[in-house]
């Protein structure tokens, strides 16, 4: 018993002493001790900025059901290397429901960038890159800046099959809807690159925005920009099918035709302008040479896929990496679908708002829409030099 009380009333002294101990250190060594705690802080601030990005989604408009949505792409991207996106379809819905378009096309492009890293670590990015500071967002050294409907997500998927590509998955629009934004805020929206890499991005309305050609000059002069163009009668078509997916009930016809004179094709409405190419590519070639600009067949896109990526890639001083071994023509589906590289087995084909089945149309409206649209195509030939055949 005296054994056990003696050393427990030396153990509580012991304890006394230390806690003075520690007591005084922390009061003799408080400036020190402050001094640490602060550039801790300040190191974690500096490390979350640099490395992480973590940025909220909801800061983008997404609600907690389309969050999850987007979570599942992401993880689709990430680990079962599925090219499947649903970029443009859930943004679509993320736009019509809230109209809030600042911003709300741009999630996290740090998730962009890991996915990019994921995709091209096994073609020579080492790990550890993502630690070098060369390892940059950088803006966009080359833009597809339309034609909406005309195979423009195609042509970015492509495009990702090489190395040297990063790219953001969602449209951004900052020469449209966000410029006020500032540049900082549009590099921010890219993947991370290395120098060797060339970061491209896609937001199809640029091309029938007219402030926007000024605008990407005043970024970069020697910007390299692709147009894909396809059939305006069928562009159409396909942009009304996707306001049908939508839940919009006007017919095509409706659409189209002057309220005031409903035999004539209304070149006022939306879904006409937007294939007026040679109205709006004559704003272009005010900023930009023709050279400066690939325009690229969105017909080519679904029957030649490979030759048009040759082309592309000569375009972008790219080393021709993407051939014919990395498409496989799905039958069923009706378009190619993609191999990460050409070992694959199983393809990859763009998501179910690509490549959509077109409802029948009226023959007369069809008619009517090809004899709209026919000089209109002469002139585009003329100005690109390239003869697409339309009918
Ligand atoms: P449809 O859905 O009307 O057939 P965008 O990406 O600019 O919205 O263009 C969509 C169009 O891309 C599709 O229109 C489809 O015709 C075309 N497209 C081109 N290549 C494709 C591919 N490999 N898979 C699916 N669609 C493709």
């Amino acid at each position: 018993m005296g054994t056990t009380f003696r050393l427990s009333s030396k153990h509580r002294i012991y304890n006394i002493a230390c806690r003075m101990d520690l007591k005084n250190m922390i009061w003799r060594f408080r400036r020190k001790a402050l001094f640490a705690g602060v550039s801790c802080f300040i190191f974690l601030i500096f490390y979350v900025e640099t490395y992480t990005d973590s940025k909220p989604s909801h800061k983008h408009g997404l609600s907690p059901s389309e969050r999850l949505v987007y979570n599942r792409r992401i993880s689709d991207l990430r680990f079962n290397s599925s090219i499947e996106l649903g970029w443009d379809e859930l943004l679509d819905r993320q736009r019509s429901k809230s109209r809030l378009v600042q911003g709300a096309e741009t999630v996290s492009s740090s998730l962009d960038s890991e996915d990019s890293n994921e995709r091209h670590g096994k073609k020579g990015l080492k790990r550890g890159h993502k630690r070098s500071p060369d390892f940059v967002k950088r803006l966009p050294q080359a833009i597809i800046i339309g034609v909406k409907k005309s195979g423009t997500r195609a042509l970015l998927e492509y495009l990702r099959l090489h190395p040297k590509i990063v790219a953001p998955g969602p449209e951004v629009h900052f020469f449209d809807k966000s410029y006020e934004e500032g540049l900082n805020w549009y590099r921010k929206q890219m993947p991370r690159s290395t120098p060797e890499q060339v970061t491209v991005e896609k937001s199809p309305s640029y091309f029938i925005t007219e402030e926007v050609p000024q605008r990407i000059h005043d970024m970069s002069s020697t910007v390299k920009l692709l147009l894909v163009v396809r059939d305006p009668v069928q562009r159409a078509i396909s942009d009304h099918t996707q306001s049908l997916s939508k839940g919009k009930t006007r017919t095509l016809e409706q659409r189209i035709m002057k309220e005031t004179d409903p035999g004539a094709v209304d070149p006022e409405s939306y879904i006409v302008k937007i294939g007026l190419y040679a109205k709006h590519f004559r704003r272009w070639l005010d900023s930009f040479p023709r050279s400066q600009i690939l325009v690229v067949s969105g017909e080519d896109l679904v029957t030649k896929p490979a030759d048009v990526m040759a082309d592309v890639q000569e375009f972008l001083n790219l080393e021709k990496i993407v051939n014919e071994d990395y498409f496989f023509f799905n039958e069923t589906k009706g378009f190619p679908c993609l191999k990460r590289d050409p070992h694959e087995a199983v393809p990859k084909c763009l998501d179910g708002s690509k490549g959509r089945h077109h409802p029948d149309v009226n023959p007369e409206i069809l008619e009517k829409l090809r004899r709209f649209y026919k000089p209109y195509n002469e002139q585009f030939y003329k100005l690109v030099n390239v003869n697409f055949h339309w009918r």
